[in-house]
């Protein structure tokens, strides 16, 4: 059974690689694709990628996906700190979508601690680099196998 996850992508993502890599780190987000594709490689699974700086194109992103995909490694980037239209989307899809962020946001700065998307998501992952998006896909999977109905 083919798994099919969009790995969605928020503001300022498609700087990485030159945006404060002591922060995000060296890899560019094609990079961080690739090491993804990689890591699914000779599984049944399908990754479909997705950035955007625009709050309303995620949300658009959130809604299209529901038609299509089994879940969602998502990186909000700042959004998570403040955006209702994407909690809504979150909740208003249902689709299982596990919050991802390079960085320890907790080890940061005060505002980066609260999420306003975190209660509506299937798990958090952070503080892993790169390495946060294998293991939140691996995280989401993980779950949607158990979900599958026992043959
Ligand atoms: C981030 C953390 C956010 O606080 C920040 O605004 C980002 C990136 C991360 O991946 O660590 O843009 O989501």
């Amino acid at each position: 059974m083919t798994r099919r996850v969009l790995v969605l992508n928020g503001p300022n993502l498609n700087l990485l690689g030159t945006r404060e890599p002591e922060v995000y780190g060296a890899d560019t987000l094609d990079d961080v694709l690739a090491n993804l594709r990689r890591h699914v490689e000779g599984r049944d699974v399908e990754l479909r990628a997705v950035q955007s700086n625009i709050e309303g194109e995620l949300v658009d992103a959130l809604h299209e996906a529901r038609t299509w995909a089994d879940g969602v490694v998502f990186n909000p980037g700042a959004f998570t700190h403040y955006s209702i239209a994407l909690r809504d989307a979150i909740s208003g899809t249902g689709l299982a979508v596990v919050e991802t962020h390079l960085s320890n946001v907790h080890a940061r700065e005060e505002f980066r601690h609260r999420s306003v998307l975190a209660a509506v998501c299937l798990g958090v992952v952070a503080g892993f680099g790169a390495d946060s998006y294998l293991v939140a896909l691996d995280g989401l999977l993980r779950h949607l196998e158990q979900q599958e109905p026992a043959s």
